[in-house]
């Protein structure tokens, strides 16, 4: 699988990573959730997703507290921004925050969670800032249409969103339609969220699918491997499963060294197509 994609501004993005929410929010939990997160790293999962809402910023102090003994310039570390924050008056300090409770002083990659009622160009003019400033080295979007990227790209600055995250998954692929090819010609990257479906429950019966039981069994993978390494399979994607199993972080981090086979593919396409037509974007 190709580890890296390289965004527009140079830096170097990991393709596949870990998804942090739900993570450190009940005490009983924090000792597995510990060691699932730090198997990940130590198995090569150096991309670490999270936000302020997550918890309303517990998430984000776990994953301080778990990365602390990491070399930080070996992780990528993303946040985002509640739309409620992302006004001129509110989001530096929302930065400032998360910055603290990750003990970081830079994010890899800032994202406008959703949109809210700032208009674009005053969450651009932020976010060009704090990438002038340092504190954050890349700035994104997230749960954008493409209507809205088309909208975001017209502002001046709009042009240096290096991704959108928005949910995409083997049960739910309209963005293939129209958003990934438009994300492909601005050079702004997709990043998956839900890519298990969130365990198979976003799609009913998908892990149970006969095709996907197959190429799991050809494979020697789980079912819920071959969700993974058929959003991987597009070699733009990036994705960040969530697990609070150290044995299903490796599980996914294992995901790296599959490759599904065009046929595979084909196969995958048949029992779970693409719309041929616009459809709403899918969101959680
Ligand atoms: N931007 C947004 O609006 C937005 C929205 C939703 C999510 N996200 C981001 O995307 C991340 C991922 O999405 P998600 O957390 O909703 O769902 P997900 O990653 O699709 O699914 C998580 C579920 O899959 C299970 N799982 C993980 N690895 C597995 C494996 N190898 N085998 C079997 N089951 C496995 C987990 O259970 P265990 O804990 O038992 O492993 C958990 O129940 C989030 O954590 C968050 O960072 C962003």
């Amino acid at each position: 699988m190709k580890e890296y994609v390289t965004l527009k501004n140079g830096l170097k993005m990991p393709r596949l990573g870990m998804g942090m929410w739900y993570i450190g929010e009940e005490s009983t939990k924090a000792r597995g959730e510990y060691e699932a997160i730090r198997m990940g790293i130590d198995a090569g999962l150096k991309l670490i997703d999270t936000a302020e809402m997550y918890g309303m910023g517990r998430s984000e102090s776990f994953v301080g507290r778990a990365i602390k003994n990491y070399d930080r310039s070996s992780l990528f570390l993303v946040s985002k921004v509640l739309p409620s924050n992302a006004g001129r008056n509110h989001i530096r300090s929302s930065l400032e925050h998360s910055l603290r409770r990750l003990e970081t002083d830079y994010l890899d990659l800032y994202l406008y969670h959703w949109i809210g009622e700032t208009p674009f160009p005053e969450v651009v003019e932020s976010m060009e800032r704090f990438v002038e400033e340092g504190i954050i080295r890349s700035w994104g979007v997230s749960n954008f249409d493409t209507e809205d990227m088309i909208e975001l790209v017209e502002h001046s600055g709009g042009e240096n969103c290096v991704v959108n995250q928005v949910l995409y998954h083997l049960g739910s692929r309209g963005i293939e339609y129209d958003l990934l090819p438009y994300l492909k010609d601005k050079n702004i990257f997709p990043m998956s969220y839900c890519p298990l479906a969130q365990g198979g429950s976003l799609s009913r019966g998908i892990l149970q699918d006969e095709t996907v039981q197959k190429i799991a069994r050809n494979h020697n993978l789980s079912p819920s491997q071959v969700l993974l390494a058929f959003v991987l399979a597009n070699e733009d994607m990036i994705a960040i499963p969530r697990s609070s199993s150290a044995k299903h972080m490796l599980e996914n981090a294992a995901v790296r060294n599959t490759a599904l086979s065009q046929e595979e593919l084909a196969l995958l396409n048949k029992a779970f197509p693409a719309p041929d037509h616009k459809v709403p974007l899918d969101m959680c």
